[in-house]
């Protein structure tokens, strides 16, 4: 039976999330059955998969799939599924809440690394009264890759609260308020200028790897690294070669080629690393329900959704 307008089943499955979301999708959606397991459903009744890391393979049983929702703001786990059906689109989310957490864990973050906690900490370590004169934030030039919803948004606070903000995306933007480099050509210019450098782009075909010892040789000296992007978008070894050598002073990691960064990794015990659980943000029902709703309502409709994803480019 293919359904049509309001009833069918919801299938939400998701990793890591807010624990209320199956409930307050089941709220919000009345006349809908929401399951969270696919042995759960009649899959020929599944009319949309709200999804954050699921099983390869999972989405091809579901004949009567109108809509894709990614719970999140990267959807590159989509392309790791080799049976993704093709016909479905897919939408990501943009949540106001998602993008507020991540603005205070890019400020939080570029603060401690302005005023030196990682090495007012490893003085405290030693028992050492290490004075470090506290500079403002005009003298510390923090570079964001990426200036999508994200990146803008923090891009815009940092230079709220005094940083030399600058931003390198791959194509133009309009109307960014803080000084921004385009594509390859300016890459080694904006590397120049940052002294902290936050990665918050999506990974694709063309960012794999782009953290390599190419590109950090080119960075500044003593130069530190955020990663709330993604793992892949670093080369680990490259990484570890430039903390050692000193070109790097310190990198803070909240995403990793493999989760939950396995307890042997080498990056758990390095002294400049300081590593978060990819917890820099997260959904939010409150923030971002709205938002599935109207797309489920678009997706039975036939309409262009909210934030929909281009397959080609990979975002
Ligand atoms: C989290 O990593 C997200 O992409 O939303």
């Amino acid at each position: 039976v293919r359904r049509s307008g309001q009833s069918g089943t919801i299938l939400f499955y998701s990793e890591a999330s807010d624990p209320s979301w199956p409930t307050e999708l089941q709220k919000a959606f009345p006349t809908f059955a929401v399951r969270t397991r696919p042995e759960d459903t009649d899959p020929t009744d599944v009319v949309a998969a709200i999804v954050w890391k699921y099983p390869a393979g999972m989405l091809q049983q579901f004949a009567n799939l109108r809509l894709i929702q990614v719970l999140g703001a990267g959807v590159d786990h989509l392309w790791s599924d080799p049976c993704l059906p093709k016909h479905v689109p897919i939408a990501r989310l943009v949540d106001p809440g998602l993008t507020a957490r991540m603005t205070e864990y890019v400020l939080l973050h570029s603060l401690a690394l302005h005023r030196r906690l990682p090495e007012l900490r490893s003085a405290q370590c030693k028992n050492t009264w290490r004075y470090l004169h506290p500079r403002p934030p005009a003298d510390t030039c923090v570079g964001i890759m990426g200036l999508g919803v994200l990146g803008r948004s923090c891009a815009a606070a940092l230079a709220g609260i005094g940083f030399n903000a600058i931003g390198w995306s791959r194509s133009r933007k309009s109307n960014m308020a803080v000084q921004t480099y385009i594509g390859a050509a300016d890459l080694d210019e904006f590397k120049r200028r940052a002294d902290i450098i936050v990665l918050l782009l999506p990974l694709t075909s063309a960012t794999e790897n782009l953290i390599d010892s190419h590109f950090l040789a080119g960075v500044r000296d003593g130069a530190a690294l955020i990663n709330v992007g993604r793992g892949a978008l670093i080369v680990e070894n490259a990484l570890i070669a430039a903390l050692d050598a000193g070109r790097l002073r310190h990198a803070v990691l909240d995403v990793f080629r493999t989760e939950p960064l396995p307890a042997e990794h080498a990056f758990w015990s390095h002294p400049k690393i300081t590593i978060t659980p990819h917890n820099s943000s997260a959904t939010n029902p409150a923030t971002a329900l709205g938002q599935i709703v109207e797309n489920i309502r678009r997706a039975t409709a036939g309409e262009k959704l909210l934030h929909p994803v281009d397959p080609l480019i990979g975002y």
